[in-house]
Formats: C-alpha cells, sequence, structure tokens
C-alpha cells in the first residue's frame, strides 16, 4: 500500500523460496499454485497493516509483465476482480520499472537518470530522461546477473536462490581464478554472461574429474569479481556518455554487497559529482510496493487499463 507514490503505508511478500529450493529452481506450476492460495490473504493483510478501507483507496496497481505467466494471470484476476468490485482504476505496471520506481520510495529521482536493472530475469542498462521513459541502451545478450549467481551456486551446492550466499562467500575469498570479463572492451553497453558460467562449471567439473580441490570461497569471489567488473565498468561508461544526474541500481542483485561497495569506490574516483542510489536491501528484490511507487507516476499519466488487461510474459518497456 502506496501513498502518493513515495510512503509504504505496507508491503506485504509471501515469499515461496522453500517450496522452489528443492527443485533447485522456480517451477511454474508451484508458483501459480502459491500465487492462488497466497493471493487474497495478501490483499487483506495489506490493508489491515496499512489501517485502510477500499473506500479510501484511489486505484489498484498490478504488474502484467514480465514474469511467469501463471503468476501474472493470478495478480491480474485478483487486482481486476478488487477494482471492479470497489469501483477503482486498474494501473497497469510493468515489473522492471516497479524495480527502478522502489528507489523514490526511500530517495527523490532526478533526470535525466541512467538506471541499472539487475535481476534474476534481466540485467539491462535503461536511460530515462523524465517520469515513464525508459530507453534500453544495453542488456545482455545471454543470461541475466542473478541467473548466473543462481546456475554457478547450484554447482558449488549452494541452495537457490544463490546470489546471497555467493555474495557473502566472495567476501571470504581472493579472486585467484581467472575467468573471463565478457564484452568489456566493445563498443556498446550489452552484457553477457554465459561464457562466465561456462568457464565456472567447466572448471569445477574437470577439478572434480581429477580429484583436485578447488577453494570455494575463492572460487565465488572470482565469479563475483569478474561480473562486477563488467557491470561497473559499462555502467561508468554509459554514465559518461549520457547526460545523467542520478545512477540507480536496482533488481535483486543491486543487494549485492560487491556491486554496491565497488561502484561506490568507482564513482568516487571517475565521476563524483553523480549521485548514487541503491534502494535498501528489503526493497531491492520483488515486493508489492516498488509496484505501487511505479504505478504513481502511471496513474498521473492516466494510464488507466481496460478489464481486458492481459498477461505478457515478455513485456518490454513500453507506452502503452
Ligand atoms: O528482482 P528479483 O528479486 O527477482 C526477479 O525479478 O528476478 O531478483 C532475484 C535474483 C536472484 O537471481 C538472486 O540470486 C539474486 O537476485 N540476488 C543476488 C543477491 N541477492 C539476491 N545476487 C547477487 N548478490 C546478492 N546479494
Ligand atoms: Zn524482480
Amino acid at each position: 500500500m502506496i501513498q502518493n507514490g513515495e510512503t509504504v503505508l505496507s508491503n506485504i511478500i509471501a515469499s515461496q523460496i522453500n517450496s522452489h529450493r528443492r527443485f533447485g529452481g522456480v517451477v511454474p506450476e508451484v508458483a501459480s499454485r502459491h500465487h492462488v492460495e497466497q493471493i487474497t490473504l495478501c490483499l487483506n493483510e495489506a490493508l489491515t497493516e496499512a489501517g485502510v478501507t477500499p473506500d479510501q483507496l484511489q486505484a489498484v496497481a498490478v504488474t502484467y509483465g514480465p514474469g511467469l505467466v501463471g503468476a501474472l494471470l493470478i495478480g491480474l484476476s485478483a487486482a481486476k476482480a478488487f477494482a471492479w468490485a470497489h469501483g477503482l482504476p486498474l494501473i497497469p505496471v510493468n515489473h522492471m520499472a516497479g524495480h527502478i520506481y522502489a528507489t523514490r520510495l526511500v530517495q527523490p529521482l532526478k533526470f535525466p537518470l541512467l538506471a541499472l536493472l539487475v535481476s534474476g530475469g534481466h540485467t539491462e542498462l535503461v536511460y530515462m530522461v523524465e517520469d515513464g521513459s525508459y530507453e534500453i541502451i544495453g542488456e545482455t545478450r545471454d543470461d541475466a546477473a542473478g541467473e548466473a549467481y543462481d546456475k554457478v551456486g547450484r554447482v558449488l551446492g549452494l541452495s537457490y536462490p544463490s546470489g546471497k550466499e555467493l555474495d557473502q562467500l566472495a567476501h571470504q575469498g581472493e579472486d585467484t581464478y581467472d575467468f573471463p570479463r565478457a564484452m568489456l572492451k566493445e563498443d556498446n553497453f550489452d552484457f553477457s554472461f554465459s561464457g562466465l558460467k561456462s568457464a565456472f562449471i567447466n572448471l569445477v567439473h574437470n577439478a572434480e574429474q581429477r580429484g583436485e580441490v578447488l577453494d570455494t570461497a575463492n572460487l565465488a569471489a572470482s565469479f563475483q569479481a569478474s561480473v562486477v567488473e563488467v557491470l561497473v565498468t559499462k555502467t561508468i561508461r554509459a554514465c559518461k556518455t549520457y547526460p545523467v544526474k542520478q545512477l540507480v541500481i536496482a533488481g535483486g542483485v543491486a543487494a549485492n554487497q560487491g556491486l554496491r561497495e565497488v561502484m561506490k569506490l568507482a564513482l568516487a574516483e571517475e565521476l563524483p559529482e553523480l549521485e548514487l542510489v541503491i534502494p535498501p536491501l528489503k526493497l531491492c528484490g520483488d515486493n508489492a510496493a516498488m509496484i505501487g511507487a511505479a504505478a504513481h507516476v502511471e496513474l498521473q499519466k492516466q494510464h488507466v487499463a481496460a478489464m481486458d488487461l492481459n498477461a505478457n510474459p515478455s513485456l518490454a518497456f513500453q507506452h502503452i
């Protein structure tokens, strides 16, 4: 529950991680079933915790993509039913815009800005000249950064999602294994993480076959050093190319301590005037408040959805 696009009245999150953990990743059918079970409970809890009744609401925000179609459809159905029952406008929100606007819950945004969006499904650099305007200037050609963390973590026997644990392990080790820095020198703002992932997996499998024992903390540190160096170098290059006042880092991987530290140091050195904004840890991962924050912008632009709004699993940034 959000007030004026920037104050959180409640932010109820139903985590399903324990159910997915034993499969080593999200199982779409399991995710859909959990959404059905949780959605009305979450709606009630959001109202109760905020101390708000439906007649005090101005609009209902809903994300319609990108994401898993089953989970999106359940959110859409619930949001439509609630909006229709209470005579409220339905505001369509892009999940990735939500990650960017999570930042507004802690600090005002200043345009033009550049957002580094790093999550389980996306890695992209988004240039914004004003509220609600998104231009993707670079993106991953294969795996997302979070996806690479999760796949590499699996090889090390860590439980899903392994980004946080790998990050902690990395802080106990050193960058001793020589992993590739893909596309670092290329003159574009795109990324690629599948080569790094394969290099990591091959190294671990070859060592296993030879009976060699590798240093897990050093492996984590070396992997993280590669991811962070590429993300930071390309982001700073983009900040020098575009006239930005702020750099926003958002999405689940924005919680990464290595990324936060190295980006801060590199900016202080290379672009000391540029303001860096990263949401607090609890607003980096998927949450309800970020969708409300992004919806505030859409509502001001009178972007109201019709009741036939459909889920779009591969929704890209665009105006609707
Ligand atoms: O944004 P998010 O919560 O969900 C998606 O929209 O994908 O991002 C989840 C991703 C997972 O891949 C998870 O491993 C990663 O964020 N993640 C991290 C950290 N915390 C979460 N990756 C690296 N370091 C972290 N500290
Ligand atoms: Zn997300």
